[in-house]
């Protein structure tokens, strides 16, 4: 079973990237194979906006740019379990994570056959992520959980529904904000844990 992280923090060894480590020794103890992305350290541009080329056209690449997308598209479609981790910023997940949601679009197949603005404008042909089991996880500074309700929302509605993946996991852990200050929670890593080890058993 492949298992793959994506780790949308700038910050190497911070909180997302110790819950991504987490979750990925889980998954490998009960035999997963498994590979984290550090999206920061990619080269993913800006998509450019045209919104249609890369739906349009068979195969998931963009239109525009040939990149580090071209292989994470590529993760995406062969991947039976996902972990989408980001830092609360802003009331969302990071820019870093919205950058390479919006440069996910070439995942979707379609065929123009209605008025464009309108709910009939496509026809859906393929999309390889449909079905794929994600689990969608957010680090915070606030105590408050109710500060991240707009990430998981706009998580849900990005991956769930737009992605068409099923989120069989929500992993949310606040008051943290330093570098590591999650490696002081021991008893949320190991839930995290069990969680990406149970995921892969079945
Ligand atoms: C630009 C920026 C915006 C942030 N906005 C929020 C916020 O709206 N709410 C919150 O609870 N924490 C916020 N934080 C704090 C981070 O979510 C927190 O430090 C988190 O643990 C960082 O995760 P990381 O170590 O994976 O980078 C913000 C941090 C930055 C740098």
């Amino acid at each position: 079973m492949k298992v793959f992280a994506f780790v949308g923090s700038p910050r190497k060894r911070g909180n997302s990237d110790i819950l991504a480590d987490a979750f990925l020794e889980g998954a490998a103890a009960a035999g997963g194979q498994v590979e984290k992305f550090f999206l920061a350290d990619l080269n993913i541009n800006q998509c450019k906006g045209c919104f249609r080329n890369c739906m349009t056209k068979p195969g998931m690449q963009c239109a525009v740019y040939r990149d580090d997308m071209d292989m994470l598209l590529e993760k995406i479609a062969s991947a039976d379990l996902m972990l989408f981790v980001s830092p609360l910023y802003c009331a969302t997940y990071s820019a870093i994570m919205a950058r390479f949601f919006e440069r996910c679009l070439p995942l979707w197949e379609v065929e123009i056959v209605g008025e464009l603005g309108t709910m009939d404008a496509l026809r859906f042909i393929n999309n390889p992520a449909k079905g794929k089991k994600a689990v969608i996880a957010l680090v915070q500074d606030l105590r408050d959980a109710r500060a991240g309700e707009l990430a998981f929302k706009a998580y849900e509605h990005n991956l769930g529904s737009t992605y068409m993946m099923e989120i069989v996991g929500r992993i949310h852990v606040t008051d943290v904000r330093d570098i590591g200050d999650i490696a002081k929670k021991k008893d949320r890593l190991d839930e995290i844990r069990a969680l990406g080890k149970k995921l892969v058993t079945g």
